[in-house]
């Protein structure tokens, strides 16, 4: 990939609240003022919404139809592959350009065209400052279809030995994806209900030998307007949630 963007994965277990903390993180990044893109990696589509977006393409159709169709393949040729896939781009009035990957594969095995379409994914980022990916659990999806590089690995676990384990395997596995990229790990415990349950999910990380990069209070607020619909951008400033990732993304320093 051509150098500039950086780029952010978060990843871990499911239902660890990594969609919801991508999106408060694309709201904190939106601050620091650099072009951002976001994309959602999670097959049935997720921090779109929660960012209020509907998506009115996806990359899974897009490749659906150059599989189905050796006339669209044969008109991409004529055209740079990176201006196709911008073409399936939602810009938000917010200020950031998203990309939904929509569904993962069809039936067979079609590792021309998924080469080709990361080529053109990885073009594309190098026109941001700042990509930011949210994956379903796990992140090989991530390598095989988006990207090959990681420069940011957000890893969220809540406060159980299980996720947190998770996290461990997640960064080992996109280490050994990332050639010789550097790769930023960094911790995040979320849905700590207060002191007593962060001092016991520190216990458990230190066990592990897992370094926190920082702890994600319960926010009331979060889990109502996911369970609303709601999109998180409408938190306020002073919301719990928020607060705490503000501080993350300045300690990071990936504000956009
Ligand atoms: N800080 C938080 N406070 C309260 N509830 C939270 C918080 N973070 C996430 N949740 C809740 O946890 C549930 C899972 O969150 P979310 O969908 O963000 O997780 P996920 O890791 O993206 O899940 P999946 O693996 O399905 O993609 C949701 O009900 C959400 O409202
Ligand atoms: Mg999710």
């Amino acid at each position: 990939m051509a150098s500039g963007a950086r780029v952010v994965v978060v990843g871990g277990k499911g239902g660890v609240g990594k969609t919801s903390v991508s999106a408060i993180l694309v709201r904190l990044m939106l601050r620091g003022g650099g072009r951002l893109l976001v994309i959602d990696a999670d097959p049935v589509i997720s921090v779109s919404y929660t960012l209020g977006e509907q998506p009115a393409h996806t990359l899974g159709d897009f490749r659906q139809g150059l599989i189905e169709s050796p006339q669209r393949q044969r008109d991409l040729e004529s055209r740079p592959l990176k201006s196709a896939i911008r073409d399936l781009l939602t810009g938000s009035r917010r200020g950031y350009d998203l990309l939904a990957m929509g569904r993962a594969e069809g039936k067979g095995c079609f590792c021309g065209v998924n080469e080709m379409l990361r080529f053109g994914i990885e073009s594309l980022c190098s026109e941001y400052d700042t990509v930011l990916v949210d994956c379903e659990a796990g992140i090989e999806q991530v390598n095989r279809r988006a990207l090959h590089r990681i420069d940011e690995l957000v890893l969220v676990a809540d406060t159980s030995l299980r996720s947190m384990e998770s996290v461990i395997k997640v960064r080992d596995i996109a280490a050994s994806y990332n050639d010789d990229n550097p790769l930023g790990a960094h911790v995040l415990i979320n849905k700590v209900g207060g002191e007593e349950d962060r001092r016991r999910a520190l216990a458990t990380a230190t066990g592990l030998r897992l370094e926190i990069a920082g702890f994600v209070p319960e926010d009331e607020r979060v889990r109502l307007y996911n369970a609303q619909g709601r999109t998180l951008m409408e938190l306020p400033d002073d919301a719990p949630s928020v607060v705490a990732l503000g501080a993350f993304v300045a300690r990071i320093g990936v504000a956009g």
